[in-house]
């Protein structure tokens, strides 16, 4: 749900090497101790802590967790430990995407922190990059709850949050005071709910002037499927003229930030070509790719459950599959210097 790879489209480009442990019989002593160590934490987790966490109401949980890491986190000389444990400074794990340089190539998605009030403790858990929000000028509360539900049986979720958000003048505060330079912040930006489509570049406007001077990169939302009549701002003109009046923002600072484009799973082939030639188009750095579908099948989850829990994104083990198709078409047919984000 959270890490997204990248994939750089080069002629030359040598085919990523992989690094495995052989076996236990040629490793050293330390690296059992290190493989049993991960083995009893994924016993630990998967035997004790889901099973218990997945009895309450998955949105609690989520700001229980980030109560705890919090807490944790605050504690000094816990969190040199945990950060010497999981930072990944490792050079063979650096890459140069659209001129930034990411420790590692796993980030977090945008929607687990929304408000930019974890980006750090995130950082020092091991993460390359964290993208915050989808963010909105005005706080809203988003959608009625219960909004998000988990479908274990399917490892997949839906949700309909709905930019539930404190507004982008709140995670600024926040991301003004980041220590942690290294961390690679993207700023996700959308509209109010109560914004008509028509005025959406107003909101986008004014999201990534506030927060040009605190993030590293912009993501262009306009996919998600909670916010009613969102989507419609992927058709190519509404999106060419969205796009373009970011970039010509952009493009009046002394140094211009790349701007991805956040988009559905759920579109044809016709659209990413609309899409392709739009990347083109506004000179964009690319596109990140993908975000929650509308789309129920195939799910092995109750079929009664699945219509009670009503309309969402699904994400999760059942969108890989069509994420991947759209991650290969767009491979194919973006140009050389277009980047694609997964
Ligand atoms: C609870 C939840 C909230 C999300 N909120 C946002 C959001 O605010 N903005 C956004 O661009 N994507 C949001 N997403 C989509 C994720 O960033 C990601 O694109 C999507 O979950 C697909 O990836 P996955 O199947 O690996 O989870 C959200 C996903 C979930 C599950």
């Amino acid at each position: 749900m959270y890490s997204f790879f990248y994939f750089r489209k080069e002629k030359n480009r040598k085919k990523p090497k992989i690094y495995v442990t052989a076996s236990l019989l040629d490793i050293k002593p330390t690296l059992i101790s290190r493989k049993l160590l991960l083995y009893l934490r994924h016993i630990m987790y998967k035997s004790i802590l889901k099973p218990i966490l997945f009895q309450f109401d998955p949105e609690k949980v989520h700001y229980f967790t980030f109560d705890c890491l919090k807490f944790w986190m605050s504690i000094g000389f816990i969190r040199k430990i945990v950060a010497k444990k999981f930072r990944m400074e490792d050079p063979r794990l650096k890459r140069t995407v659209a001129g930034l340089t990411f420790s590692n190539p796993v980030g977090l998605a945008a929607g687990l922190d929304k408000n930019a009030q974890v980006f750090e403790e995130l950082g020092d858990l091991g993460f390359g990059f964290i993208e915050i929000g989808t963010l909105t000028p005005k706080g809203q509360p988003g959608n009625e709850k219960p909004r998000l539900f988990r479908l274990p049986q399917d490892e997949a979720i839906i949700n309909r949050m709905g930019f539930n958000n404190n507004g982008v003048d709140d995670a600024v505060i926040r991301l003004k005071a980041r220590k942690n330079k290294n961390l690679i912040i993207g700023g996700n930006i959308g509209k109010n709910k109560i914004t008509a489509n028509e005025d959406a570049d107003k909101d986008y406007e004014y999201c990534f002037t506030a927060l040009f001077d605190v993030v590293d990169y912009f993501v262009v939302n306009v996919s998600s499927p909670n916010t009613p009549n969102l989507r419609a701002l992927q058709d190519k003109e509404p999106l060419t003229n969205l796009l373009n009046k970011v970039m010509v923002l952009n493009n009046q600072k002394q140094k211009p930030k790349p701007v991805f484009l956040k988009i559905a799973p759920d579109l044809t082939n016709e659209q990413l070509d609309d899409i392709i030639s739009i990347v083109a188009d506004t000179k964009i750095a690319g596109v990140i790719a993908t975000n929650t579908t509308i789309a129920r099948a195939p799910l092995t989850s109750d079929k009664a459950k699945v219509e009670a829990i009503g309309a969402g994104g699904l994400s999760g083990k059942p969108l890989a599959k069509r994420s991947t198709e759209v991650i290969k078409y767009l491979h194919q047919n973006l140009t050389e210097l277009s980047q694609l984000w997964v």
